[in-house]
């Protein structure tokens, strides 16, 4: 008998490691609890316990997992490529039994045994592989892909430290690693089979062949190996189970045997350790680009070993060569961290598959696509010449190509226009020559897309003018969404069972479904349950800010949150010029009614980023002042809470009654913070920044608070000329907030501690306009207050948020992408049934 259908012979039949009834999950988590990890019930610890679950979760995913993956071989389907150097998963139990839909049938098994899924859950580290936003939604969109069934792969490092852990320690931020792979984790499961590997520094060979072609050959490179890790991802209450693939670096042999041979063990030692730093820590910067020879390591290494794989999998479906790798093959870059797949994509076609140029160069084009996340000046990537030339010589020669053949035509079409052809060009001319990682991933691709209308429109008429006039069809917009299968089903399990029972479960597959629930808006008995899920989720948040903060909260008190990275354009600051205003009025006005507020921060500050640190700090004294005066009772209170996670976000956003989006306009792509808490019922008070637009269009300016300038009147004053000091002589309240902070009111015994932030706000110039939109975001709040004291009114604005979100679900994003951008096409997986008899 062959080989293979020997496996097939022995394959355990269906119930063994499949069963979903009670009694085959407590089976199967005994059973692991005693084989996988040796334990009884003596010496099995709480993690055991959740380990031997999650291991018989995982069970139930495998088989779905190879059928899926053997499916797309069978279907010769295209593949959609997600490359991305961040995924902020988080944890991956809970989604994984929402999605199986095993949570109830679970929840029991493992109850009846004495656990609590709930605390067995929370025992789980969470995979923190990204800064914010950007790897999110790289989460998200793996989750939608599966859920719509397409045949897509997400390609990523494993980092070994993710996103480093905060501590705030008298009101600074501390950073501790983050050694999540500490205890294992049962989701990764290494592949040292999937190994290859990824060539650095060297030289660039040129010859001429027997055929007199001029061949050219990268040598005496240096190794570093790249082994893969998969992650399961399925799909919701489908067959599907995708893969995400995340490298790990593995120095090419053990050890340097001459050098251990010679008995110089350090020498051996430390050069496996180097070439294996390349996967040990994520940058922790959101945001903005350092230039760091390591990081263009890391976006090499990852683009490297994912291109081998990539190419080995469609050797393996067509046979005739590369004219079709674009009909079978979607690669879409993740910002321009993966924008070297396009050199190195070329690379590979013309100097290892020997294929011309130019036939090279369309195949390049027509696979590749490139997503656009930000427009701040200081995170667009462009590396030094001299680091690309010491240490990838070869991608540098084929960028200066790409780029002469580029100029070359523009040129012919703009002959005078010496302007144009500099600001369009690959190298950024200079003392220090450098290549606009952009510029190639706009021109090496078929599709630009930004993540909000907004966001686009900024993208073809400021900072990429030149490239959309060249290729107007070539730009596109795709606004980020989220999955409310984390967001909502598991987050919000409340709330959640509240919309299914008036309106079935539709919204979890298809979120425009929730507009069903507007006919249920001014139902008093959906009103009344409306708001008693949401007082549970403020108590569930007011507990955790008991524990962690020593803070005891109002739940009737309004919850007003701001959660995001620490960023001066995401305008923290002026958050607390509203707390400190409030804290005045409660003092100046002690009988005042007023609507006691608990505003709520969380965030991490990139370590390297002293302004973001310092606002951490500010916000803290703050707290500390208002929290500590008796005048001010619970009327109000600050909290910032440490450690900001995806974990974290699943407890806040359900308790949220006011979501802070008040960047300035024209500076936060999309957003997709604003989502999660609109679709969790909370009401926005934002800018016309981002995808705050689009959910202003959604749920209608009755349902929002919007403030401030738009992107227009920020170009307008700033090209005016704007002065932050004419703000803060017009309006007193104002400069008596500056003035406190100024003078030391937040900080005795420090009294300069906060000079540099209000610097940064009167002397610098007010870099985010934080003055110039004050007033007008007083008094929004103002209003945001009056309209928190008629509870009906509120309920049925938050209804009306919930219900017009639809449109910010990743399913949606993700449809819009496979539909003018990949060009994919779903694959409906089936599991056969398997009979016993063998
Ligand atoms: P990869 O796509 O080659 O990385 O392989 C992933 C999984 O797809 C393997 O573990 C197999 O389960 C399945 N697979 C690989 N090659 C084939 C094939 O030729 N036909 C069907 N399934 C395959």
């Amino acid at each position: 008998m062959e080989k293979k259908e020997v496996l097939k012979k022995l394959s355990p039949s269906t119930n063994e490691f499949q069963g979903i009834d009670i009694e085959s999950i407590q089976k199967s988590f005994v059973n692991h609890l005693e084989y996988s990890l040796a334990k009884d019930e003596y010496s099995a610890t709480e993690l055991d316990c959740y380990k031997a679950l999650a291991l018989t979760v995982r069970d139930r995913l495998i088989e779905r997992w190879i059928e899926t993956q053997q499916a797309y071989y069978k279907h010769n389907a295209k593949r959609i490529y997600y490359l991305s150097m961040e995924y902020l998963i988080g944890r991956t139990l809970g989604n994984s039994l929402i999605n199986l839909d095993l949570y109830n049938v679970v929840n029991t098994a493992i109850a009846e045994l004495g656990y609590d899924l709930k605390e067995l859950r929370e025992l789980e580290c969470d995979a923190g592989l990204g800064n914010g936003g950007l790897g999110r939604l790289a989460a998200c969109f793996m989750d939608s892909m599966a859920t719509l069934e397409f045949p897509a792969y997400g390609y990523g490092i494993m980092y070994e430290y993710g996103i480093f852990a905060q501590q705030i320690i008298d009101g600074y931020q501390i950073e501790k690693p983050d050694n999540w792979l500490r205890y294992g984790n049962v989701w990764k499961i290494s592949r040292p089979e999937y190994l290859y590997p990824v060539n650095f520094y060297g030289k660039v060979k040129q010859y001429y062949d027997s055929d007199n072609h001029l061949k050219t050959e990268w040598v005496e490179t240096r190794q570093v190996m790249a082994m893969a890790n998969d992650i399961p991802i399925p799909g919701y209450k489908n067959n599907t189970v995708n893969n995400m693939r995340l490298w790990s670096a593995k120095s090419t042999r053990d050890f340097q045997f001459e050098y251990f041979n010679d008995g110089d063990y350090e020498k051996a030692v430390k050069e496996k350790a180097q070439s294996e730093t390349i996967s040990k820590v994520l940058y922790p910067n959101d945001n903005v680009h350092l230039g760091k020879e390591l990081r263009l390591k890391q976006e090499y290494f990852f683009v490297s070993a994912t291109l081998q794989d990539i190419i080995r999998r469609y050797k393996k479906t067509v046979k005739n060569g590369f004219a079709d790798f674009p009909d079978k093959v979607a690669i879409q870059l993740n910002d321009t961290h993966p924008a070297l797949a396009i050199a190195e994509l070329m690379r590979i076609l013309v100097d290892i598959e020997d294929i011309s140029w130019e036939k090279a160069w369309e195949i390049t084009v027509n696979t590749c696509a490139y997503t656009n996340h930000t427009i701040l000046s200081e995170a667009l990537e462009k590396w030094p010449v001299y680091l690309l030339e010491h240490l990838l010589p070869r991608h540098l020669q084929i960028i200066y190509e790409i780029n002469y053949r580029f100029l070359q035509r523009i040129s012919k079409k703009y002959s005078n226009d010496i302007d144009k052809i500099r600001r369009m060009s690959i190298i950024e001319e200079g003392k220090d020559k450098k290549v606009r990682m952009a510029h190639l991933a706009i021109i090496g691709s078929h599709s630009v897309n930004g993540v909000a209308e907004l966001h686009t429109e900024i993208l073809k008429t400021r900072i990429f003018q030149d490239f959309y006039e060249e290729w107007p069809d070539k730009f596109n917009n795709k606004t980020n969404g989220i999955t409310q299968r984390r967001w909502l089903k598991l987050s919000n399990p409340g709330l959640s069972d509240l919309i299914s029972s008036k309106i079935g479960n539709g919204w979890v597959t298809d979120l425009y479904v929730l507009k069903q629930i507007i006919p249920f808006t001014g139902n008093p008995d959906f009103q009344e349950s409306w708001q008693k899920i949401k007082l549970e989720n403020k108590k569930r948040l007011a507990e955790y800010i008991k524990i962690n903060n020593k803070i005891e909260v109002n739940c009737n008190s309004l919850f007003d949150i701001h959660i995001k990275r620490i960023h001066e354009y995401k305008r923290q600051i002026l958050n607390a010029l509203h707390v400190i205003t409030l804290y005045n009025f409660i003092k100046e006005n002690p009988r005042a009614d007023i609507v006691p507020r608990t505003i709520i921060f969380a965030g991490k500050a990139a370590p390297g980023y002293y302004m973001a640190k310092l606002i951490i700090k500010l916000i803290n004294s703050i707290a500390d002042v208002v929290n500590n005066d008796p005048d001010i009772g619970d009327k109000l209170k600050v909290v910032f809470l440490e450690n900001y996670s995806v974990s974290l976000a699943q407890i806040i956003i359900p308790a949220a009654d006011l979501s802070e989006q008040i960047s300035t306009a024209g500076h936060e792509a999309s957003g997709t913070g604003n989502m999660k808490f609109a679709l969790n019922g909370a009401l926005t008070i934002g800018t016309l920044d981002g995808a705050n637009i689009e959910i202003l269009e959604e749920v209608g300016k009755e349902n929002i608070f919007i403030f401030g300038m738009n992107a227009s009147e920020v170009d307008e004053l700033r090209h005016h000329g704007y002065n932050p000091w004419d703000f803060y002589h017009k309006n007193p309240q104002l400069k008596k907030v500056i003035d406190m902070i100024n003078n030391g009111y937040f900080s005795k015994t420090r009294v300069f501690l906060f000079k540099p932030v209000i610097e940064s706000l009167l002397d610098l110039g007010d870099t985010y306009m934080l003055l110039a939109d004050y007033k007008s975001y007083i008094d929004c709040q103002q209003e945001v207050s009056k309209t928190y004291k008629n509870k009906k009114k509120w309920v049925k604005m938050s209804i009306l948020n919930v219900a017009h979100t639809g449109k910010f679900s990743t399913d949606r994003t993700i449809s819009e992408y496979a539909k003018d951008i990949w060009n994919a096409k779903p694959v409906h997986i089936t599991i056969p049934e398997k009979s016993d008899e063998k």
